[in-house]
Parts: structure tokens; C-alpha cells; sequence
């Protein structure tokens, strides 16, 4: 399958992340707040076995999934080997995709996952999460809804005609798609965190330093001049706040059940 418009091929989010692992856990204080809002999120009743962080980055999560989870045996599979070789908290960890689990079927009873997902073919990352999990195992991830980044697609709309931004599914998309791929009991909450920064090249700057700065087809071909970067600039000031230049995540937490 060729993958989505909107999705750069896998070399290229993967060498953004290798880029981004000595800077990420620095810059990360906006992943680290929506890992907590899913943590909130997580009823298991019977406790997994086994569990699986998809798209494990550095592995923050994995100590407070052991604290809340002891018994569980952890797998952390990640695109990235430089991400993965950060990870401190004990667990088996693993370089693959999460469109194409190196995992047998029904190996894991939680397929936990924070802010990984945006960046898969999601039918088939949700095929692979599904095929993973055994039957009556969880799923608790978050992902990210198309009013992400919204200051940004406002300001360079102003400057250029490329797309910034990854396009980000829908609530109704992600539900549709949990449910072809065989989920049931899916619920989708819907969260608006926002981020602010002192000016626009500390913004995308931390977009870089967390490696979120890659896109897709048909994006800007060639670096901005100093007249297009200030026009960038005068239409991202117009958007200042009280606390600075703000950046929308449009969080949605997706938990279900095979
Ligand atoms: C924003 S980081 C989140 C990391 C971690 N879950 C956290 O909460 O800090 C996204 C992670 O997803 C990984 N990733 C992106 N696409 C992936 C894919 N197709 N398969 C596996 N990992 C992927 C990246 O390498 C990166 O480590």
C-alpha cells in the first residue's frame, strides 16, 4: 500500500526521530501532560500479562505503567533505535513498525500507545493492534485530531500554499476504523491541551526537537526566505496570548477492547 499523502515515507519519520531522541525527553513536557490524561483513562480489570508500549519513544510511560501494572511483563517496540536505547525502565524492547508488529497474534493484553499513531496508516496500525492483543484485551492510545496545530496551518495559510501540518483523522474516522478492525466498546474523549512559547522560532524549534517536523507529499520544496519567515512571524504574533504563542494538540484518547 502507498502510503497516505499526508505521511512521510517510514525513512524519513524514522530519521527524525533517531535525530530527535538526545533532545526529546527535554522538550517533551506536552507528551509527558497527555501520557498522564490517558494514564487517567486506563481501567484494566483483570491485570495484563503482558503489555505493549507502541511507539514507546524514550519510555516515559513504562515506569508508571509498572507501578500501576507490577506483574506485567513490558514490551517496547519503537521505529527508532535511538529513542529505544533511552529507554531506562526494564523491558524487552523492539525496532518495528506498528503497521507491522514483529509480535506473534494475541501475544499482549494491553496495547497501550501515546502519540504514536498519528503518524501510522492507522487502519493498519489498528489491524496490527487488534491481531497483537488477545481476546478481551485493551486498547488505550491517543492520537491527534485535526484542530492540531491549528495556529500553525492559520499563520503559514497567510504565507504559502503548502501544507505544515501531518492531516489528522477525525474522532468519527478513528471510531470507524477501531471498529472495521474488529474493536468493540470504543470510546473516543476528546481533549483540547495547548502549549504556549515565547516566539515562533522557540515553537518550531520544540516541534523539532521532538521530532515532529516531517510531512508528507507536496510540502514546501525549499527553505523560506527572510520576507516569507517575517510574514510567518507577524501572522503568528497576531495569535499571542497572555502566555505566549499558543500550540493546540486536539487530543483524542481512544480505549476499546478485542
Ligand atoms: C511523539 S513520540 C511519542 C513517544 C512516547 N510514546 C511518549 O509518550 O513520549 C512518537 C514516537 O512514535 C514512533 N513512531 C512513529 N511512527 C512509528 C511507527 N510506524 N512504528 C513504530 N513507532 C513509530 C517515533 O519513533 C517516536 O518515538
Amino acid at each position: 500500500m502507498t502510503p497516505s499523502p499526508s505521511h512521510p515515507p517510514k525513512t524519513r519519520i524514522r530519521r527524525a526521530f533517531e535525530r530527535a531522541a538526545p533532545t526529546y525527553d527535554a522538550a517533551a513536557a506536552m507528551q509527558r501532560e497527555i501520557c498522564q490524561a490517558l494514564l487517567a483513562t486506563l481501567d484494566v480489570i483483570a491485570p495484563p500479562a503482558t503489555l505493549l508500549d507502541a511507539g514507546a519513544g524514550t519510555g516515559y510511560a513504562l515506569p508508571l505503567l509498572a507501578e500501576r501494572l507490577p506483574a506485567a511483563e513490558r514490551l517496547a517496540v519503537d521505529l527508532s533505535p535511538a529513542m529505544l536505547a533511552r529507554i531506562a525502565a526494564p523491558c524487552q524492547r523492539l525496532a518495528g513498525d506498528l503497521e507491522h508488529l514483529p509480535l506473534a497474534a494475541g501475544c499482549c493484553d494491553l496495547y497501550w500507545s501515546n502519540l504514536a499513531l498519528q503518524w501510522c496508516d492507522l487502519p493498519r496500525a489498528l489491524a496490527e493492534a487488534w491481531r497483537v492483543l488477545r481476546p478481551g484485551g485493551r486498547l488505550a492510545a491517543t492520537t491527534l485530531g485535526p484542530a492540531t496545530f491549528a495556529e500553525l496551518r492559520q499563520a503559514f495559510a497567510l504565507v504559502d500554499d503548502y501544507p505544515h501540518t501531518l492531516t489528522f483523522q477525525t474522532p468519527e474516522a478513528i471510531a470507524r476504523n477501531a471498529r472495521a478492525a474488529g474493536f468493540i466498546d470504543v470510546s473516543i474523549r476528546r481533549q483540547r491541551h495547548v502549549a504556549h512559547y515565547p516566539d515562533l522560532r522557540r515553537l518550531l524549534s520544540a516541534i523539532k526537537a521532538i521530532g515532529a517536523n516531517q510531512l508528507g507529499s507536496g510540502r514546501r520544496p525549499h527553505p523560506m526566505g527572510r520576507a516569507a519567515f517575517a510574514a510567518l512571524q507577524a501572522a503568528a504574533e497576531r495569535q499571542r496570548q497572555a502566555a505566549g504563542l499558543p500550540l493546540t494538540y486536539d487530543v483524542l484518547i481512544v480505549n476499546a477492547r478485542k
